[in-house]
């Protein structure tokens, strides 16, 4: 399937996609700063809960707060995505407003993550608390990346709240689709945007074909209706395809885990052509360069 299959409205237009990491480990903050490409940080509590277990590792104590300060010094000019750990309007909005506090003052970076819905059960009477806690926290001015977002209705209720970025979790709409449908697979394997064809019948998750289809079609809903205030921040990638994917299909930022940026730059080919054009070298060229 050619790439042109993917949307191409933004074709001509001065568009820029950022690049975040996905990850609480300040070693890999550092070492993806220092790659000259990352535009921000997001992270969540689980991945707070596998740096803390790295440091202590081996028997290193942590004192997280101090941690968390190293990342928004590190991060310094970059938005720092840290969650809140309630589900419920009130615990949210206190944690949001603690977080950005105690925080923001460091280097005036911290996003707010806030889930579009904090409810464990269907039906429940906190299903808009994430809204709510949106609308209170966004009314005073900390900024919000809505997360936990799986349909495009939920995206356009989070931008409408007040939302500044909305995270689609498009590798867990893929993990979803394929479990629903009882096919095997690894957390990095590729799947197809355009959706999973079981004989003749492409699966998906109530119309939404793939996590990279749940992308596009936010991408869609927002051009619509002009909406710019809220960026469609693509989360949950899983490899470097889907991360060109959610590119093509106009993601305003992709956050990546740092074993995916590795592999971003990574092509059988350009190794080949490194080693050719080095064992090319003749004495009289790199006499040139490299003497004064
Ligand atoms: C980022 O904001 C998300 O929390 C993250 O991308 C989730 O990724 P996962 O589905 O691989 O856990």
């Amino acid at each position: 399937m050619p790439y042109y299959g993917i949307n191409l409205k933004n074709k001509g237009k001065v568009v820029k996609i950022k690049v975040f990491i996905d990850s609480g480990k300040l070693e890999e903050i550092k070492k993806a700063h220092s790659y000259g490409i990352l535009d921000g940080v997001t992270t969540n509590p689980s991945l707070i809960r596998a740096a803390v277990e790295e440091v202590k590792k081996d028997g290193t104590e942590i004192d997280i707060k101090e941690y968390i300060i190293k990342i928004l010094n590190l991060a310094k000019g970059l938005p720092v995505s840290l969650e809140v750990i309630g589900n419920t309007y009130d615990s949210m909005v206190e944690e949001g407003i603690k977080l950005f506090n105690m925080f923001n003052p460091i280097a005036k970076n911290v996003y707010i993550k806030i889930p579009v819905n904090p409810s464990f059960e269907e039906n429940s009477k906190t299903d808009f608390d994430g809204l709510r806690a949106i609308k209170t926290l966004s009314d005073k001015n900390i900024p919000i990346n809505c997360t936990l977002v799986f349909t495009p209705e939920q995206a356009l209720l989070a931008s409408k709240a007040g939302a500044t970025f909305v995270s689609p979790f498009a590798g867990r709409i893929d993990d979803y689709i394929r479990t629903e449908n009882k096919i095997e697979f690894k957390k990095s394997d590729y799947f197809p945007y355009m959706g999973y064809e079981v004989e003749d019948k492409t699966l998906e998750d109530n119309g939404v074909l793939s996590g990279i289809d749940l992308v596009a079609m936010i991408r869609e809903v927002f051009d619509n209706y002009s909406i710019k205030r809220t960026k469609v921040l693509a989360a949950s990638l899983r490899n470097p395809r889907q991360v060109r994917e959610a590119a093509l299909v106009g993601a305003d930022i992709a956050t990546i885990p740092f074993i995916v940026i590795k592999e971003l730059v990574s092509h059988y080919k350009t190794r080949e052509g490194m080693k050719k054009f080095t064992d090319d070298i003749v004495p009289e060229y790199e006499k040139l360069i490299r003497e004064n």
